[in-house]
């Protein structure tokens, strides 16, 4: 089965690849032929997903699947929340949304937070979700040089390490991408 992972991350697509096996042939925004940007303006994680997943399968007409992730604080409403990429203004820039969140959470001390990954698989015109989450909390100082975004203020429930301190491998267990993914991968492989 041909399918298009919503993306130009080619690691995700690499790593999905991988998972995947033979059964079904990915195939990124790149080979669809599809320049445009992709839109995101529903204001929550799961639409997002949902949105970037319908646009592809309603003008290119294939199979597709997006995510979209973002970083929850609970003391913060939710937020960074959907705005996780570009919490201090500028997309991407790591270091400035982690130092906005650090100030935001200045002399508060609830520091839970999740990371969210919503997957939205649409199939012959069908939406399916698959939600990954991974609950811990927010430390008041970075820790560790791994990993990328808010990892460094992330700390597991449940772990010593923060996920910008534990080697990839390990991040990858408990992920909340990995977690989406093995849903998806499992509801995939349900349908052969
Ligand atoms: P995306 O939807 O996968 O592009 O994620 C959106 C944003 O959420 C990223 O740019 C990061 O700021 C944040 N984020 C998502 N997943 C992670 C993670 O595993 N570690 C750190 N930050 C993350």
């Amino acid at each position: 089965m041909k399918l298009c992972f919503a993306t130009r991350n080619t690691n995700k697509i690499k790593e999905i690849k991988a998972k995947l096996g033979d059964a079904f042939e990915i195939v990124s925004l790149e080979d669809i032929q599809c320049q445009e940007e992709l839109p995101e303006t529903t204001g929550t994680i799961e639409g997002n997903s949902a949105q970037k997943a319908q646009f592809v399968w309603e003008h290119y007409n294939i199979n597709c699947f997006a995510d979209d992730s973002g970083l929850e604080v609970t003391a913060l409403a939710g937020a960074p929340g959907v705005d996780s990429a570009m919490y201090a203004g500028v997309h991407g820039d790591s270091e400035a949304n982690i130092q906005l969140l650090l100030k935001n959470l200045q002399g508060i001390s609830q520091r839970e937070a999740q990371f969210k990954t919503v997957i939205t698989l649409v199939l012959n015109g069908k939406t399916h979700q698959f939600e990954g989450t991974i609950a811990g909390s927010i430390l008041e100082e970075k820790k560790g040089s791994e990993g990328f975004g808010y990892d460094p203020v992330f700390l597991p429930k449940g772990y010593p390490q923060t996920f910008a301190e534990m080697p990839l491998e390990e991040k990858n267990k408990i992920s909340h991408r990995s977690l989406a993914t093995e849903k998806l991968i499992q509801y995939l492989q349900s349908t052969l």
